[in-house]
């Protein structure tokens, strides 16, 4: 009989018992967790011996030069590496009979078709990507574009057929030559982390009108002259203009609406003058004395 009536008042206890003792060894556990949280972290980079890699030249001065484009408001975009013929040269008004075709030479991946859309190419230049972004996102636009190019030409000291360049498009309302002189002269003032001057030459390129080539003050003499500057004071940085009606009417934009600036430079030679490389080789050279020193 007094089992019958215990017996329910025991397990009562018993249960209550148990799940008191959960609750405190929960709150310990938590404690505990917690004490070794906010004590002992570990920092897995501290003292890491550096055995192995460093940032290349090219990709921080890469880096840089986005960052810079990004706080003047420009957007980051890349493209792909194989390109069609047609967003390579014909859409940049220059058809397969034009001479501007031999100015670079083409490594083809597929030359077989008549269609120019068809056919593909290693991209000799950024230039594409204006196709690209102008197509895809419309204007007003203003975009910054890194990649490497390819083009079948002779090694040496200051030329390699793999060559890193950044493409810049600019296109809205009433662009002029100015917005482009103001946009390259603070990029490069940003980079060298000094004045930096520019100065327009007429150049020609069919895929802009006018078209320019822009040389900036020899940063080695300040403008005197010396033997990198080849004793002109310059440095020759890169094609520019404002971009061809032709090629705004390409990619479906009106040119008596819109007008815009593009530029393209290679990012080796800016890295070269950043860090004072005289021999292009040496940055493709995966020699470890070079590149631990960046
Ligand atoms: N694409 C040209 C080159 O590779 C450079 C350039 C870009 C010129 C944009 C004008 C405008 O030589």
């Amino acid at each position: 009989m007094k089992k019958k009536t215990i017996g329910p008042e025991v397990q009562k206890v018993r249960e209550s018992l148990f799940a008191s003792f959960e609750e405190k060894k929960k709150e310990l556990e938590d404690s505990a967790l917690d004490e070794k949280l906010n004590s002992g972290w570990i920092d897995v980079t501290k003292n890491y011996p550096r055995t192995h890699g460093s940032i290349h030249p090219l990709s921080r001065v890469q880096k840089r030069v986005e960052e810079i484009f990004t706080s003047m408001g420009f957007e980051i975009y890349e493209g792909p590496e194989v390109e069609t013929e047609w967003r390579n040269f014909d859409a940049l008004n220059i058809p397969s009979t034009h001479p501007a075709r031999d100015m670079q030479d083409t490594f083809f991946i597929n030359s077989k078709n008549d269609d120019p859309h068809k056919n593909t190419v290693l991209r000799t230049h950024t230039s594409n990507n204006q196709i690209r972004r102008m197509m895809e996102g419309g204007v007003p636009v203003r975009v910054a574009v890194p990649g490497r190019c390819y083009r079948n030409e002779a090694i040496d000291a200051s030329h390699d057929a793999i060559f890193y360049q950044v493409e810049g498009l600019m296109v809205d309302k009433g662009i002029s030559l100015a917005h482009l002189k103001g946009t390259i002269q603070t990029m490069l003032s940003e980079l060298f982390e000094r004045e930096v001057t520019i100065r327009f030459r007429p150049g020609y390129f069919p895929f802009v009108e006018p078209g320019l080539e822009v040389d900036f003050s020899c940063l080695i003499c300040n403008g005197k002259g010396c033997k990198t500057c080849k004793n002109s004071g310059w440095i020759e940085f890169m094609g520019a203009g404002m971009v061809h009606p032709n090629v705004l009417r390409n990619c479906g934009v009106d040119p008596e609406e819109y007008s815009g600036f593009a530029f393209g430079f290679g990012l080796t030679r800016l890295a070269m003058m950043k860090y004072g490389i005289d021999d292009i080789r040496l940055l493709f050279s995966q020699k470890k004395e070079f590149l631990a020193q960046f």
